[in-house]
């Protein structure tokens, strides 16, 4: 499901490890872009910081432990954005949105070395806002409506991301995702889209990856790497999914993520469509010049050159 990666490994030229400092040497040079130590890195500060829960820490209990969000939050989460504020201060990435961070240092899966912690980052504030306390029950409005479209009921959503989740080997992620092209190679393009095309998803995902690299906004997520549930349930991945299903799951935030994703989407096709109609309106001219040049050729008439 991951896009082929890029033939020639930039990362190599990352980051050196020597020389760092005292070169304004290229951190990463594609063929669309490029990525430089800034000239003047004494006025950037890289601003990533901490987003808290929208809950206290102690809110999710008995569910999730405090403990666990001490360490969670407090320390992986914290991790995660220190390292990247590190990373990128004084690059061309400072300054840039986190979601564009994530998308230029995926690198066609030739990870970049920022990539791990900006997604991280990323997954992990989703995850939070994934949850609420006195959550969980079924979800409702247009957000029902399509799960039951798509998934045939709530219930057998409910296995599909359970099963994901569980069987997600190692580190990473499940999601609910809603899915704007239906093509399911990488990122390429619908040529042909259409509403019907517009679905939700469930998808797993190893490590940091998430599914904004597929083109596909996520709606919710759990994070099973094992430092989300340890503490609470030891090695029982299973109990902690049902859990987060039956007791935490915010399904108002759900359901605000697919409002703004369907209008997200919407957006992009209207600019798509502009973009498609000024391509064409730059083409007439040329297209009538031709056409007057061709029709005007060997009449001996020089009136519509004056
Ligand atoms: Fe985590």
């Amino acid at each position: 499901m991951l896009a082929t990666p890029a033939p020639v490994s930039l990362a190599s030229a990352l980051l050196p490890a020597q020389g760092w400092k005292s070169s304004r040497s290229l951190l990463w040079r594609g063929k669309r872009r490029t990525c430089s130590r800034k000239g003047n890195s004494s006025l950037i500060i890289a601003k990533f910081e901490l987003k808290p829960p929208p809950y206290p820490l102690s809110a999710l209990e008995p569910h999730m432990s405090r403990e666990t969000l001490e360490y969670h939050w407090g320390k992986h989460h914290r991790g995660y954005v220190d390292n990247l504020n590190r990373q990128i201060v004084g690059t061309e990435l400072d300054g840039m949105t986190l979601e564009d961070i994530i998308t230029i240092t995926y690198n066609k899966g030739d990870l970049l070395p920022a990539f791990n912690n900006a997604a991280q980052v990323w997954n992990h504030t989703s995850f939070w806002e994934s949850m609420k306390p006195g959550g969980g029950g079924e979800p409702s409005g247009d957000l029902l409506e399509l799960i039951k479209r798509d998934f045939g009921s709530f219930e057998r959503f409910v296995e599909e991301f359970k099963l994901a989740a569980s069987t997600q080997f190692g580190s990473g992620w499940a999601w609910l995702a809603y899915k704007a092209n239906r093509l399911d190679v990488g990122n390429a393009v619908n040529p042909r889209p259409s509403e019907e095309d517009k679905k939700l998803v469930v998808v797993k995902s190893p490590n940091a990856i998430n599914p904004l690299l597929w083109d596909c906004n996520p709606l919710l997520t759990i994070d099973v790497w094992e430092h989300a549930y340890y503490l609470d349930f030891q090695n029982h991945r299973p109990d902690y999914i049902s859990i987060f299903m039956e007791k935490l799951v915010s399904w108002e935030a759900v359901s605000s993520r697919l409002e703004m994703a369907k209008a997200q989407v919407a957006n992009r096709e209207r600019e798509e469509e502009r973009r498609k109609r000024a391509e064409e309106e730059e083409q007439m001219p040329y297209s009538e010049a031709v056409k007057m040049y061709l029709e005007s050729d060997g009449d001996g008439d020089d009136s519509e050159a004056e």
